[in-house]
């Protein structure tokens, strides 16, 4: 089976590049498995070396079997010993994490690593992370059952005189209590506030007639999950159900058409078009979806123009959302993995507008 080191050495050699250097945290992982904060990894067509420094000597040769681990302690400078190690390995040309790396960064290693030549790595880091492994598509199913088993929970918590933090919180302490970490400060926003498609927590009460819109996610062995549901206060309006019902067909329309060969883009624009119909596109502001995987937002585009082709074993989050200023809000979020002839929904909290509390 293919290993995420061969992976990348087949993208780097496809782009023309004889070595890189992996700096980022989240790729670091990805590529070794090393879960402490500081690392370095560089790879060429026959060596692969990671570097860190006295705090991670051991944990370093436990966790990453897959290269030659190397450790630096004090005086010795991080970048110094980089620089000796790149030297060593007869690098001439060295790919870089261009949209990772602060431009002081960049400038510092161009001064350090002379006469080398540093090149971008462009999306290829984006890209290998996009497309999930089996064992990889597992644990975000996993992370993913957790999450539709919080919705289950705090639903007994949507009723008039209960605030919204109180119900994010509910969310963390559910989270981390079936051993997730959050995965980002849960959403939870109601009555005109869910016309704020990020809005923050407040101590407003739900009252009838709201909608509420709850977005929250955990990180379970890493992998992420994103899911998001709106449902109603006591009682639900008939602009509640059309607005509510365009969303659902809107996200359905463009789950309906996931499947390998299409563009993001085009999925994108089929949920637009939908909203479009009872002018309500021009309330979507924000982009259809986004990768999912180690990070919440894990690379990746399902937005307007998104020129990604859809592949097997991509995650993406589908969110159409509808924001009236005024109203209110309703996003109706669900993570799936492109298969080979479609897609798997990975997150299965239902979806009828729910009115709560339930009689
Ligand atoms: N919770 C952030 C997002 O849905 O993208
Ligand atoms: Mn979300
Ligand atoms: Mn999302």
């Amino acid at each position: 089976m293919k290993t995420n080191l061969d992976r990348l050495r087949a993208k780097m050699f496809t782009a023309g590049l004889t070595a890189v250097l992996i700096s980022d945290e989240t790729n670091l992982g990805w590529l070794t498995g090393f879960t402490g904060s500081f690392g370095r990894a560089i790879v060429t067509a026959d060596r692969a070396r990671f570097i860190t420094d006295s705090r991670y000597t051991l944990q370093a040769q436990e966790e990453v079997p897959s290269m030659e681990v190397t450790t630096f302690a004090s005086p010795k400078e991080g970048d110094e010993f980089l620089a000796e190690n790149i030297h060593e390995l007869g690098i001439l040309e060295l790919g870089f994490e261009s949209s990772i790396v602060t431009h002081s960064g960049w400038e510092r290693w161009t001064t350090k690593f002379a006469p080398i030549k540093l090149v971008s790595m462009g999306p290829m880091m984006v890209e290998l992370r996009l497309v999930k492994s089996p064992e990889e598509i597992d644990l975000l199913r996993t992370s993913c059952r957790l999450a539709d088993a919080c919705f289950d929970h705090i639903k007994r918590l949507i009723q008039p005189g209960v605030s919204e933090i109180d119900i994010s919180l509910d969310i963390e302490f559910f989270l981390r209590r079936n051993g997730a970490e959050i995965g980002f400060a849960p959403i939870v926003v109601s009555g005109e506030r869910s016309a704020r498609p990020h809005g923050t927590p407040s101590e407003k009460l739900l009252e009838l007639g709201d909608f509420v819109t709850m977005d929250f996610g955990g990180t379970l062995n890493g992998y992420n999950s994103d899911i998001t549901r709106t449902v109603v206060v006591g009682h639900a309006s008939d602009r509640h159900r059309e607005v509510y019902e365009l969303v659902l067909a809107a996200q359905m329309a463009a789950l309906a058409m996931m499947k390998p060969g299409v563009a993001a883009g085009d999925v994108d624009k089929s949920a637009r078009d939908v909203l479009a119909t009872k002018d309500l596109a021009k309330f979507f502001g924000h982009g259809l979806g986004h990768g999912l995987g180690l990070a919440v937002h894990d690379g990746g585009r399902l937005g307007p123009g998104s020129p990604t082709i859809l592949e097997p074993g991509q995650v993406w989050t589908v969110e159409p959302g509808v924001y009236i200023p005024g109203f209110g809000g309703v996003r109706i979020e669900d993570d799936v993995v492109v298969t080979e002839t479609g897609i798997e929904i990975l997150t299965h909290t239902p979806k009828e507008l729910l009115v709560l509390p339930q009689p």
